[in-house]
């Protein structure tokens, strides 16, 4: 006998014993991410996607797009400082990646700074006026295309054009809430080093947001695995486990990191 489909939405308690909130999940469609996260990301959350160079954001980010496109859940890429036409040219090199999806606008790439073009927003810093503009110029992208997932890569990269701690605060708690209204997915790429002791470039970011998926390299005799560890999800009893994850043609692959493996170096 044939065992049936799994539901398209997968609600859960919102905290364990709760039984009378439940939140909606979205389903990364990332199986391992999905399974350590008890179903996947409360949707309309924003989380952080924290880590240093080339520990797998940008990847990580992508897949959680394309798989969204391929549920039906229009997906939208904005991109900082890597031109998009660029990204996708990379991405063909991935087995999971499907050009159909771009080209039926499932999946849309837009690179900010186009977008600071048309607004006119030139100067080195944004003001807390420009900043608002732009805030309503993505609100508006999401809500006309009605996209559900979102990824901006990176906050960090735009965080360097807001001056003050106070604005990035504002930033990141609006953007979250109108992503929230939208019941869109946002992960947001922080760009840290791994002697920051933080999550986010200025420190203000990792406390708004409802989650922290954290990446880094682990160095063991001489070879370099990725781990991966989720440090907070709202509405979510996770595991705190690490997990040794794989950037394979397929997709990201997750295997518990082997207890009393020590690493000899992070970076
Ligand atoms: N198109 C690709 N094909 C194969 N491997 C890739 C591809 N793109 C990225 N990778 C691998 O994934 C790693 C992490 O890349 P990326 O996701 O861009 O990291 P980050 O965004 O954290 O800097 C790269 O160092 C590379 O090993
Ligand atoms: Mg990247």
């Amino acid at each position: 006998m044939e065992s049936p489909a799994p539901p398209a939405r997968a609600p859960v308690p919102a905290r364990p014993g709760d039984t009378g909130t439940v939140l909606e999940r979205c389903i990364t469609g990332i199986e391992g991410l999905d399974n350590i996260l008890g179903g996947g990301i409360p949707r309309g959350s924003a989380v952080l996607v924290a880590g240093s160079v080339g520990t797998g954001k940008t990847t990580l980010s992508l897949e959680f797009l394309i798989r969204g496109a391929e549920r039906g859940e229009r997906s939208l890429f904005l991109s900082v400082t890597e031109a998009s036409d660029k990204l996708v040219q990379n991405l063909s090199t991935f087995e999971f990646f499907r050009t159909d999806l771009v080209v039926d606008g499932s999946l849309v790439f837009v690179d900010l700074p186009v977008i600071y073009e048309k607004l006119g927003m030139l100067g080195a810093e944004l003001s807390s006026e420009e900043l608002d503009i732009l805030l309503r110029t993505i609100r508006d992208l999401v809500r006309s295309l009605g996209v559900k997932r979102l990824v901006l890569d990176s906050l960090t990269s735009l965080g360097y054009r807001i001056r003050t701690d106070e604005q990035i605060r504002e930033f990141v708690l609006r953007l979250g809430e109108e992503m929230n209204a939208c019941g869109c997915t946002a992960l947001l790429v922080s760009e840290i080093t791994p002697t920051q002791g933080r999550y986010s470039t200025r420190g203000v970011e990792e406390a708004i947001v409802d989650g922290i998926i954290l990446l880094w390299n682990a160095r063991r005799r001489g070879d370099i695995h990725r781990v991966l560890q989720i440090i907070k999800m709202r509405g979510s009893a996770h595991s705190h486990a690490q997990y040794v994850i794989e950037l394979t043609p397929i997709g990201l692959l997750m295997t518990p990191h082997l207890k009393g493996a020590r690493s000899e170096g992070e970076d």
